[in-house]
């Protein structure tokens, strides 16, 4: 295992620039996630980690290796990608060992390493079997048992899960979540789902067109969005954000006043869908749709020509087109700069 420093990583494709200089450093035996939306530069980092894309600044250390210059062999790391590419006419075992024979390991010490790789992934009876003959989470194991044999010190996901179904999907992040208490290897996980990076990582780092927009606990990120963006990409469904003045101390919002940070100008509320309580004093808002899903009730709203959404723990029948009264928790409100979206 090892810890992975990047410093300063920059990257153009001719004369664009696509990753403007980004510092990440990943503990020993820590699952970082990378998010944000398509085009961002999640796969490009992750392949110039693994050392399939060269860089054009900056260095990439794994463990005291600073490992700029070698090529993707000699790093000691693993990828998995999301197309699983195994190879349709070798068996289970051949595809899973095939990297270990390249490299001219012990027959004997590759079948005893693909054995212990399948029992963790409880692919053992299916090890004579050809990729055609599994479901697809089979596969994507097959895949994950690849990349475990080798023991790397680093573990690349680019979107791993994001062939599976819903319900796969599910079941699939738990085990590689179970996987990484297990074996504790170093891992860099990119999905562009928030909720999976929410699940699984120790650190989540947001990226948008090339930066780092901020890195933190999931946690931390849900409670203390630095900024506008991440406020509304992490958490599902999205925060609402709603217009407002600052002055003195206190945001003026649909003829209601609420304690803010001091500055002034133009602001966005930030309220997420669960910190909204059904309440006399409330804002007026319009009902527009209501989703049960059984265990909550979500409802779409509109209030000053805005989109609202709010969730609430209890069973409610609200009519598309009543009003009801929403009062944002006072002690969850989110305040950002309208104009830059800096959180205030
Ligand atoms: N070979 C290439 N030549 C030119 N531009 C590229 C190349 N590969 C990627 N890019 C550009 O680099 C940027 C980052 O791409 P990248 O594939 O890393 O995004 P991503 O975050 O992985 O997106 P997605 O979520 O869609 O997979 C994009 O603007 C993309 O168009
Ligand atoms: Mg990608």
């Amino acid at each position: 295992m090892a810890d992975v420093k990047i410093t300063d990583i920059r990257k153009s494709y001719g004369a664009v620039e696509v990753i403007h200089g980004l510092n990440i450093d990943i503990g020993d035996g820590e699952f970082v996630a990378l998010v944000g939306p398509s085009g961002c530069g999640k796969s490009t980092l992750l392949r110039m980690i693994a050392g399939l894309e060269p860089i054009n600044g900056g260095t990439i250390a794994i463990g005291d290796r600073v490992v700029n210059n070698l090529p993707p062999s000699q790093r000691d790391i693993a990828m998995v990608f999301q197309t699983y590419a195994l190879y349709p006419h070798k068996s289970v075992a051949e595809n899973m060992g095939f990297a270990l024979k390249v490299a001219k390991a012990d027959k004997a010490d590759i079948e005893r390493r693909v054995r212990e790789a399948a029992e963790i992934l409880s692919l053992t009876e299916y090890l004579d079997r050809k990729p055609r003959h599994l479901s697809g989470g089979q596969r994507q194991r097959v895949a994950m048992g690849r990349a475990i044999v080798r023991d790397p010190q680093v573990f690349l996901f680019d979107e791993p899960l994001s062939n599976l179904d819903a319900k796969l999907r599910i079941q699939m992040r738990t085990e590689i979540k179970e996987l990484h208490q297990r074996l504790k290897t170093t891992t860099v996980f990119v999905t562009h789902d928030q909720i999976e990076a929410m699940t699984l990582a120790d650190r989540i780092v947001v990226m948008q067109a090339g930066r780092i927009e901020q890195v933190g606990t999931p946690l931390d990120l849900y409670d203390n969005p630095a900024n506008e963006f991440v406020a509304t990409f992490i958490g599902a469904p999205s925060m609402n954000l709603l217009a407002g003045d600052l002055a003195d101390g206190k945001i003026r919002l649909g003829g209601q006043t609420f304690a803010g940070p001091p500055g002034a100008g133009r602001v966005k509320m930030g309220i997420r869908p669960e910190h909204l309580l059904l309440s006399d004093d409330g804002l007026p808002m319009e009902v527009k749709v209501v989703e049960p899903t059984g265990s909550e009730t979500m409802v779409f709203l509109t209030f000053e020509n805005q989109d609202v959404t709010a969730v609430f723990r209890e069973r409610h029948t609200f009519q598309s087109g009543e009003t009801v009264h929403l009062k944002p928790d006072p002690d969850h409100i989110h305040v950002f700069d309208a104009v830059t979206g800096a959180r205030l």
